[in-house]
């Protein structure tokens, strides 16, 4: 139904003989590792996934569907066997949720990795991974989106998340009420859980941009690592006060909110869009344990 939608990308990318593998290595213990080696979209489809072959995303679509495999460069950590994986939202992307209201406000398609009782579920743990616009499937910065989270266990809240777009005033601060809407749109945004900004950041290329977060269960804070292209990551903040309490899942995809909305979930304008129209890639997704104070730079 969508294969004519994916040759756009393939045109525009180089050949994959141009392409090096990264040679960044991984140096603490390994936890969850959603770099899957030489995949296949139907891979997706099922539990030899790393991810979550049912959950979040439209309720007529597979994960065969939603996914791309664009061939380009890997990132940090990762390498061809272990290449970037787009995902994509579109008019389809609704999610049922509770098996019985759809989500009329969201377009929405995320990985997850965890199941919310394993080893990512305690002590200090660091949420690794890489992003990367797509020119021929770009976001609409007038919407908010989140990119990249981590819901509780108890599926309350989000102890921090990756923003872009305009601010929701829905999505203000609890603490201040300060509306963050006047909050450059372009601007990469770390929302704490909250919903504090700590950290922004707008990129000068439109390479890969790497991430890493430092969760610390026990003494319930955060703190936010950094880099562009194949730069060593620094961290950008100290370790932040933050509630962590009862860990949860890694969510990793694209969730577009509305615009002109009220409950945010369920009513708002989204407008129209292309099979696969927006998308972002990603690469280099994995948990690591930062027990001893061991992140991967
Ligand atoms: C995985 O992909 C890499 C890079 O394309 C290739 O060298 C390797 O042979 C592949 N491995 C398997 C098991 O297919
Ligand atoms: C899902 O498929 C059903 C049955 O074809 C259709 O009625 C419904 O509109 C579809 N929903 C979405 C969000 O695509
Ligand atoms: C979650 O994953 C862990 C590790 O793979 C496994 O031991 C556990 O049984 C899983 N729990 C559930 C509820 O699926
Ligand atoms: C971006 O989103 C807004 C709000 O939904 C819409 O009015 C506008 O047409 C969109 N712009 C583009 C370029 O798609
Ligand atoms: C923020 O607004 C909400 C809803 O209006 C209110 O319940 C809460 O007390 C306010 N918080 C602060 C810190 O003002
Ligand atoms: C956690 O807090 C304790 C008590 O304040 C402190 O001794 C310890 O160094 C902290 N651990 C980390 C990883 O910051
Ligand atoms: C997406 O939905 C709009 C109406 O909401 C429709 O006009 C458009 O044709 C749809 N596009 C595709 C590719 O299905």
């Amino acid at each position: 139904m969508q294969l004519s939608s994916l040759l756009p990308l393939f045109l525009l990318t180089p050949s994959i003989s141009a392409i090096r593998p990264s040679p960044n290595p991984i140096n603490c213990p390994l936890v969850l590792d959603g770099r899957i080696r030489n995949a296949s979209l139907s891979t997706f489809d099922t539990p030899s996934s790393p991810f979550d072959s049912k959950y979040v995303k439209g309720l007529n679509l597979t994960w065969s569907q939603i996914l791309l495999l664009p061939p380009i460069k890997p990132s940090r950590f990762s390498s061809l066997s272990h290449g970037p994986i787009e995902v994509t939202i579109d008019n389809h992307s609704l999610f049922l949720s509770g098996g019985k209201n759809l989500q009329h406000g969201f377009r929405r398609a995320e990985l997850i990795l965890g199941n919310g009782s394993d080893a990512s579920n305690s002590g200090i743990k660091t949420f690794h991974w890489s992003v990367k616009l797509d020119a021929q499937r770009a976001l609409n910065l007038s919407h908010e989106y989140m990119l990249v989270w981590h819901e509780s266990g108890d599926y309350s809240h989000n102890q921090w998340s990756l923003n872009l777009g305009v601010m929701l005033s829905q999505d203000r601060p609890l603490d201040t009420n300060i509306s963050t809407v006047d909050l450059d749109k372009k601007l990469w945004k770390v929302l704490d859980g909250r919903n504090n900004v700590i950290w922004t950041h707008e990129p000068s290329s439109r390479g890969w941009m790497n991430f890493a977060v430092v969760m610390d269960g026990v003494n319930n804070t955060l703190q936010i690592f950094y880099s562009s292209g194949d730069d060593e990551l620094v961290a950008v903040t100290e370790p932040m006060k933050n509630d962590n309490s009862g860990m949860g899942q890694f969510h990793i995809g694209v969730l577009k909110k509305p615009t002109e909305t009220e409950s945010v979930v369920w009513d708002g304008y989204q407008e129209p869009l292309e099979d696969r129209g927006e998308g972002l890639v990603y690469s280099g997704v994995f948990v690591e344990d930062s027990e001893d104070g061991c992140v991967s730079r």
